[in-house]
C-alpha cells in the first residue's frame, strides 16, 4: 500500500465537503471535484492502480472505492435535508397561509332532464317496464309509415323533420319526430306480453319561442297484453303522475285526440296540481294537457310483427321537456339546452 496516501483523511475531507454543501450547486462542485469520471479526485486514485504492485492492488482499489461510496451516500443524505429545508422554508413563507380555507371544489350538477328521466325509470320499472333506446336518426319507414302514418298523409304536416342523406339506396332517414317509432322496435324485439317505455331526444323543423324547440324530449310508453285496457291507461297515468307530483291523489281526464297510431287516441288531462288563486301554470282552467295517449292501432301492432286478433296495447307519450318544465316551474324551454351554466346551477346539490 503507497504510505502517501492518507484514505481516512481524504475521506473525512470529501465528507466535510458534502456537509458543508449549502445548495445544489455546491453539491455538484463536490461531485465535480471528487467524483467526475475524468478530472475527479477517486479517478486520479482509480488510475493509479495499474502502476501498484499487483498484490496491493486489491487492497488499493478497495479503499478508493469505499471513499467514493462514502462520499455518495453523504451527497444524498445533504441533497435530502437540503430539499426539507428549502420545503420548510417554503411553508413558512410568509405569503402562505395554511389556516386559509381551501379553494372551492367546482362540483357539477345533473341535468333537470336527467333528473326527471331517472326518477321517471324508477317508477316505471317499479311497474315492471322495460326502459328502451331507439336510433335518434331513425328510418323513415319506422317513424312515419309503420306508425300507420302514410306518406301522404296529412299528420305528416305537424311533424315536419329533417330528411338525411340515405346511407343505403333507398332507405330515408329522418331525425325522429318523436319517440313513438320505439314503439314498433319494441314489438319487434320483446314477446308479448311486455311494458316498456323509451325516452329521448326528438327533433322538429320548428321556430323556436318560449314552448317550442327544434329538439327536445319525450318518453314513449307502450302496453302489449292480451286483455289490455283504457282503464289500464288511465290507471297507469294517475299512477306515474301521483309519483312524479308527489300527491296523494290526482283527478285525471280524457279528451279525444287523433294520432294515427292509435284508435281510439286520447289527450290525458290532470287537475293542475300546483293551482293557486291566479294559477299561471293553468292559466286557471284547473285542468294541464299532459299526455297523448291511445289504443294502439291494429295496424301498428301488425307493422310490429305482432297478431292483433290476439294482443292489444296502449300507449302514450309523455313530453319528458314539458315535465320538466313543470316540475320546476321553468317558463322557457329553450333554457333547458342553452348550455346556460347559470341556469344550470340552480339545480346543483345545495351542499357546496
Ligand atoms: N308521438 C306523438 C307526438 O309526438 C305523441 C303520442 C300520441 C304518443 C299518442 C303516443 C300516443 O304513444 O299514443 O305528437
Amino acid at each position: 500500500m503507497p504510505n502517501d496516501i492518507d484514505f481516512a483523511a481524504l475521506e473525512a475531507e470529501a465528507l466535510g465537503a458534502a456537509r458543508a454543501a449549502k445548495d445544489e450547486a455546491d453539491l455538484r462542485a463536490v461531485e465535480r471535484d471528487w467524483l467526475d469520471k475524468k478530472g475527479g479526485r477517486v479517478a486520479a486514485l482509480l488510475a493509479r492502480i495499474p502502476t501498484l504492485e499487483p498484490q496491493m492492488r486489491r487492497e488499493f482499489g478497495g479503499a478508493a472505492n469505499r471513499v467514493k461510496q462514502a462520499l455518495e451516500a453523504a451527497l444524498d443524505a445533504r441533497r435530502t435535508e437540503l430539499a426539507a429545508a428549502q420545503l420548510h422554508a417554503d411553508l413558512s413563507d410568509a405569503t402562505f397561509d395554511p389556516t386559509l380555507p381551501a379553494a372551492s371544489l367546482e362540483l357539477g350538477s345533473l341535468h333537470p332532464l336527467t333528473l326527471v328521466r331517472r326518477e321517471l325509470e324508477d317508477i316505471f320499472t317499479s311497474m315492471g317496464y322495460h326502459v328502451l333506446e331507439g336510433p335518434e336518426v331513425e328510418l323513415e319507414d319506422y317513424n312515419f309509415q309503420k306508425l300507420n302514418i302514410p306518406s301522404d298523409h296529412p299528420a305528416r304536416d305537424a311533424t315536419d323533420t329533417f330528411y338525411c342523406e340515405p346511407l343505403v339506396a333507398g332507405a330515408s332517414l329522418v331525425l325522429r319526430t318523436h319517440t313513438s317509432p320505439v314503439q314498433v322496435r319494441a314489438m319487434e324485439r320483446l314477446k308479448p306480453p311486455f311494458r316498456a317505455i323509451a325516452p329521448g331526444r326528438v327533433f322538429r323543423s320548428e321556430s323556436t319561442d318560449a314552448t317550442h324547440e327544434h329538439t327536445f324530449h319525450q318518453m314513449e310508453g307502450l302496453v302489449v297484453g292480451e286483455d289490455v285496457t283504457v282503464a289500464q291507461l288511465v290507471g297507469t297515468m294517475k299512477a306515474f303522475l301521483r309519483a312524479v307530483f308527489r300527491v296523494d291523489d290526482l283527478e285525471v281526464r280524457l279528451r279525444p285526440g287523433f294520432f294515427p297510431f292509435v284508435e281510439p287516441g286520447f289527450e290525458l288531462d290532470a287537475r293542475c296540481p300546483f293551482c293557486t288563486a291566479g294559477c299561471r301554470v293553468c292559466k286557471q282552467s284547473r285542468w294541464i294537457e299532459l299526455c297523448p295517449c291511445g289504443m294502439v292501432h291494429p295496424n301498428v301492432l301488425r307493422a310490429g310483427g305482432i297478431d292483433p286478433e290476439r294482443w292489444r296495447g296502449f300507449a302514450f307519450g309523455l313530453g319528458l321537456s314539458r315535465l320538466v318544465m313543470l316540475r320546476y316551474q321553468i317558463d322557457d324551454l329553450r333554457h333547458l339546452l342553452g348550455g346556460d351554466v347559470q341556469f344550470l346551477e340552480t339545480f346543483a346539490p345545495a351542499a357546496r
